[in-house]
């Protein structure tokens, strides 16, 4: 599929998605959630990509947010209609089973800030800046910000973020979890691409597993989540990527897994 919003490029087993939007520094509009919803069901039904990078074109943003152009027009109705639109998309996202590295290259913010906590890690350049600004414009976070947040950082802290709006630091996100490295902002893509390589060359059966086990498991109790871990620890024994890296480890030479 072709997108006007949104670069698709693949490199071997890693795709890249850019929000392309530059002069609106990259914020969301229907568009661009329609475009990234078809963008991330082709890549989680193509076989041969095994990791996602998800960053933002230029290098003043990320993704600034829902466009506000469209949120100063919305009703009770569709509000919630784009609400759940957006909570839908990056839900995909959260869940499609391989691992997606968002290459954070300066504001997250608002639903930017809500896309890089839907992916499954997150890079940010030092320059970048991260935030939840809706309260500035009388709303509130749309996209499960509300609720990601929190999870990430603890209540506190998203209460903090949430109810000031004001944004932090690249540093004081990785300070409190929020981004699991920050990078000299040359070298953002570089770093993002090494960590997909790493990725990349692991089993995807296991790494999607392991993506279920941490989401589901997180919404379900202890014990069930345990059991929940068991059944897909099982599972796992039945593939040739199991065999293949057992036996590899006992020859000591490196695993070659074929998603088998
Ligand atoms: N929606 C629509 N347009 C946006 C946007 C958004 N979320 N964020 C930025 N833009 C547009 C600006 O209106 C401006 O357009 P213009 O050139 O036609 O005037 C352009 O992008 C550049 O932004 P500008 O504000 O001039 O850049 P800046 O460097 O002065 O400030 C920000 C950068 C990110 C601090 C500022 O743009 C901002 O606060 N954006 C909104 C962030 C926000 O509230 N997001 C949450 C939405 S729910």
């Amino acid at each position: 599929m072709a997108f006007d919003t949104l670069l698709l490029e693949r490199d071997g087993a890693v795709a890249t998605i850019t929000i392309n939007r530059p002069k609106v520094l990259n914020a969301l509009n229907a568009q661009t959630l329609d475009e990234l919803r078809h963008a991330i069901l082709e890549l989680e039904a193509a076989e041969a990509i095994r990791v996602v990078i998800v960053t933002g074109a230029g290098d003043k943003s990320f993704v600034a947010g829902a466009d506000i152009n469209e949120l100063a027009v919305q009703t009770p109705t569709s509000g919630r209609e784009h609400g759940l639109t957006g909570q839908h998309v990056f839900d995909l996202i959260e869940n499609m089973g391989k691992p997606v590295i968002a290459a954070i290259n300066g504001y997250a913010l608002g639903g930017g800030c809500e896309l890089a906590m839907a992916c499954t890690m997150r890079i940010a350049a030092d320059t970048a800046r991260l935030g939840q600004p809706e309260i500035a414009l009388g709303i509130i976070p749309g996209y499960a910000g509300t609720q990601r947040l929190p999870r990430l950082v603890g209540k506190g802290r998203a209460m903090e973020m949430i109810l000031t709006g004001a944004p932090i630091s690249a540093e004081e996100a990785h300070r409190i979890g929020l981004v699991n490295r920050v990078v000299p902002a040359a070298d953002l893509i570089a770093e993002a691409r090494k960590l997909a390589a790493q990725l990349a060359s692991n089993a995807p059966i296991a790494m999607r597993y392991i993506i279920n086990a941490i989401n589901k498991g997180g919404e379900m109790s202890f014990a069930d989540a345990c059991q929940y871990e068991a059944a897909l620890f099982g599972l796992v024994s039945s593939t040739e990527d199991m065999r293949e890296g057992t036996k590899a480890f006992l020859e000591k030479r490196k695993a070659a897994f074929t998603g088998r």
